[in-house]
């Protein structure tokens, strides 16, 4: 099968030397890439700034903003059959960025945000995809619930919930997977490699199920 995988975060830029972006490390997403691989799959990794070594043998697109991440994942996500979306995209960007270095003023500051593009929820939207779409949920509390409005929201086959006081920049994780038709699994803490095998294993047996039934495409839920 062809995996794509987002990993990492975003940076999104204030003025030519400032940007805003999250603690993500980029290793949940580089070990579900390895592991993939490792499995016999293909690979494409699109990631935001890490100080990671991506793997050898996965195709590699570097981004940095959440515009570049939507862009290159709606380039490459119809040639895949697993998208796995890891990365902890910016929901809010400037609402404009400064071309020359801002300057300290007295008194406060205050910046306009606007949202980012979704892309995870533009890949749901899609009526007839023909890719299995996994989403990723970091929480920090009501982790079961939040997921599963997330699932819903954005139309997913697949969401891997973690609760970031765990897994936010460490190498162990611990996740609860919620399918579409309600089932749920729970993985307990463990290295985030180890975790990554377990989760290749249950995309790919997923989008074989799905895929099998006569190479059906997952339409939109209304
Ligand atoms: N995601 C995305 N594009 C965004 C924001 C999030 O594709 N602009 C994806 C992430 O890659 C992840 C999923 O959406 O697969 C959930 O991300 P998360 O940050 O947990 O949730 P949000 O939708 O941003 O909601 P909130 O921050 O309110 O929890």
């Amino acid at each position: 099968m062809r995996f794509l995988v987002t990993a990492g975060p975003t940076r999104e830029p204030i003025d030519p030397v400032r940007y805003i972006s999250n603690r993500s490390s980029g290793k949940m997403g580089y070990a579900i890439a390895e592991a993939a691989l490792d499995a016999g799959h293909e690979v494409i990794l699109i990631s935001g700034p890490v100080h990671l070594e991506p793997p050898r043998l996965a195709k590699f697109v570097s981004v940095s903003t959440s515009d570049e991440m939507f862009d290159a994942v709606h380039r490459h996500a119809n040639d895949s059959n697993v998208c796995v979306l890891c990365a902890a995209v910016a929901d809010y960007k400037p609402a404009e960025v400064s071309p020359v270095k801002i300057k300290k003023r007295a008194g406060g500051m205050s910046l306009k945000l606007i949202p980012t593009h979704d892309t995870l929820e533009s890949l749901g939207r899609r009526r007839s995809r023909k890719f299995l779409l996994v989403g990723f949920a970091a929480e920090t509390n009501d982790v079961e619930e939040n997921a599963a409005e997330k699932l819903r929201a954005k139309n997913c086959d697949i969401i891997v919930a973690n609760d970031v006081r765990v897994g936010m920049e460490s190498d162990e994780n611990e996740v609860v997977i919620l399918f579409r038709d309600a089932a749920i699994r729970k993985i307990s803490r463990a290295p985030k490699k180890i975790l990554a095998c377990e989760l290749v294993k249950i995309f790919s047996e997923f989008a074989t199920k799905v895929f099998d039934k006569k190479n059906e495409t997952i339409t939109e839920r209304n």
